[in-house]
């Protein structure tokens, strides 16, 4: 989405088609800086900011500046109120300013002007890291039929007073989490029949031999041998074979700390013989977001050479009401030996991520199994699009994930679990049962998930309603799979590695 990002000091002349100016509600006077920049504009971005600009969260005031041989378009960035400033706010304002530079800019130059405030490198890093991102993402589009054009891709100068070499990390890091966004949208927004479980699957395994994960790809017979009769039971009603993801990083260093990460990959959910209306439907084709978000992070961690091991699982199914479906009724056997009755076929994502959990608990034994998924409609009434919610059996890793989640601006937000839940999962003629009723559904879905992971400890993280975005906009979103989810995980496994070392 970006062909370059440099770092260039307030002194020269702009040379780019745009310049961005972030800007704080309240601002009376431009900042040093962009003050600088300013007088080589005609004072352009100061006459915007005397006129009707006041700062709002999103809101954008543009300017043209003629030049001899061409036009310099100068954009202001409401950031809003200072003390509410987060990451998501920060990636959002910059997401609508590049959406605002009117025409196809081939370069843009964006204004980073802390230093005068007396932020630390550290907090530095992060702004940065939150405006890479937006601009980034403001230029993702997803279509079948018009490849996106390297050459169309924008150049991004970060115009500021601190030093480039001080910036690289955070710019490398950044470029990093937004392709990966990318990729895990392109995956969600692909339709079902172009990725398949095998295409996903041939697809992660590519990302992961060029990112330097080990990649192993069960086919049904290997899924068959590990008696995984969740995930068959699931498959069964579909012509597209079943695939399980297993990605390995670091494994060859016991020493270091064990993460396994479980993301849901249904590449198509119509619920199967409990079928869905068919009303959004099609935006099933994007239930496999959790284990697109797994695989990424795993490309990820790799990328940046995390000291920690990390153990991706991922099985990718299509849940479909063919003539050899299970039924409502049914009672499949999972890995562990542990039962459970089908009272529908559309609590699907539970039934495979009961396997997973299951084979992460007995083969790897993690210090902590994260679960990713768009697992129930629970968590969308529960707490709406921008929210995930979480469920787990550890108070530390819960909040772990919380501080990583307010880092990455991907929030995430508690849900209570205790054997009340629990009970509402227990079967009548089996284990458990797959649906508890529609209370409380958000929290009884990954209840039953984290009952596999026995001892080990657990977090389960709902993205029913952060994986998907109905409209265009705001900010970096576009229409359709938004990635929530990767810089969330790569912030949390950073915090891991970090508490390790
Ligand atoms: N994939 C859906 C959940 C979902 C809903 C994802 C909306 C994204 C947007 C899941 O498999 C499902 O069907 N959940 C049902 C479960 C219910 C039948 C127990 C739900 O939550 O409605
Ligand atoms: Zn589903
Ligand atoms: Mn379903």
């Amino acid at each position: 989405m970006l062909r370059s990002v440099s770092v260039r000091a307030p002194r020269a002349r702009i040379q780019e088609d745009a310049v961005i100016v972030p800007l704080f509600s309240g601002t009376r006077k431009l900042p040093p800086a962009a003050a600088r920049v300013d007088r080589d504009l005609d004072g352009a971005a100061a006459a915007l900011l005397a006129g009707e600009f006041t700062g709002r969260r999103g809101e954008t005031r543009t300017a043209t500046v003629r030049r001899a041989r061409r036009l310099i378009h100068v954009v202001l960035a409401g950031l809003g109120a200072r003390d509410a400033a987060d990451p998501e706010a920060l990636a959002a304002a910059v997401g609508a300013a590049a959406r605002a530079i009117p025409g196809r800019a081939a370069s843009a130059a964006l204004l980073l002007d802390d230093a005068a405030d007396g932020a630390t490198a550290a907090q530095a890093a992060d702004t940065l890291h939150a405006f890479v991102k937006g601009f980034a993402l403001a230029h993702y589009s997803y279509s079948v039929t018009a490849r996106r054009r390297a050459a169309s891709l924008p150049r991004l100068v970060v115009v500021t007073s601190r030093s480039a070499r001080s910036l690289a990390p955070a710019i490398r890091r950044s470029r990093l989490v937004a392709d990966m966004i990318a990729r895990v949208r392109d995956w969600a927004n692909a339709p079902a029949n172009l990725l398949t479980p095998s295409a996903f699957a041939e697809e992660s395994r590519a990302l992961c031999v060029s990112h330097g994960v080990v990649c192993r790809v069960w086919n049904r017979r290997d899924i068959e041998k590990a008696r995984m009769g969740a995930v068959l039971g699931v498959a069964v009603g579909s012509r597209e074979e079943p695939r399980f993801l297993v990605m390995q990083h670091n494994m060859e260093k016991p020493d270091l700390p064990l993460v396994c990460l479980v993301g849901k990959g249904v590449t198509f959910d119509s619920g199967g013989i409990s079928i869905k209306p068919w009303e959004k439907m099609g935006e099933m084709k994007g239930d496999m977001a959790g284990g697109a978000t797994v695989v990424a992070t795993l490309a990820a961690c790799a990328a940046r050479r995390l000291p920690l091991r990390v153990v991706g699982l991922v099985p990718c199914v299509e849940n479909m009401p063919g003539g050899g479906a299970f039924r409502p009724g049914d009672v499949i056997e999972t890995c562990s030996g542990k039962t459970i009755e089908v009272l529908t076929t559309d609590a699907e994502g539970r039934l495979i991520l009961a396997d997973a959990v299951a084979h992460a608990h007995a083969h790897y034994k993690p210090d902590v199994i994260v679960d990713i998924a768009t697992l129930t409609g629970g968590v969308l009434i529960a707490l709406g699009t921008r929210i995930a919610g979480i469920v787990g059996t550890s108070e530390p890793h819960m909040r772990a994930l919380e501080e990583a989640g307010r880092r990455a601006g991907e929030r995430v937000w508690p849900l209570p679990l205790d054997d009340y839940f629990n009970a509402m999962m227990k079967g009548d003629i089996s284990d458990f049962k797959n649906y508890g009723g529609r209370n409380a559904s958000a929290i009884t879905g990954g209840a039953m998930i984290g009952a596999f992971a026995q001892s080990t400890p657990w977090v389960h993280i709902d993205i029913a309603g952060t994986a998907w975005n109905d409209g265009d906009g705001p900010g970096y979103q576009s229409r359709g799979a938004t990635g929530y989810g990767v810089d969330l995980l790569l912030r949390f496994l950073e915090g891991v590695a970090g508490a390790a070392a």
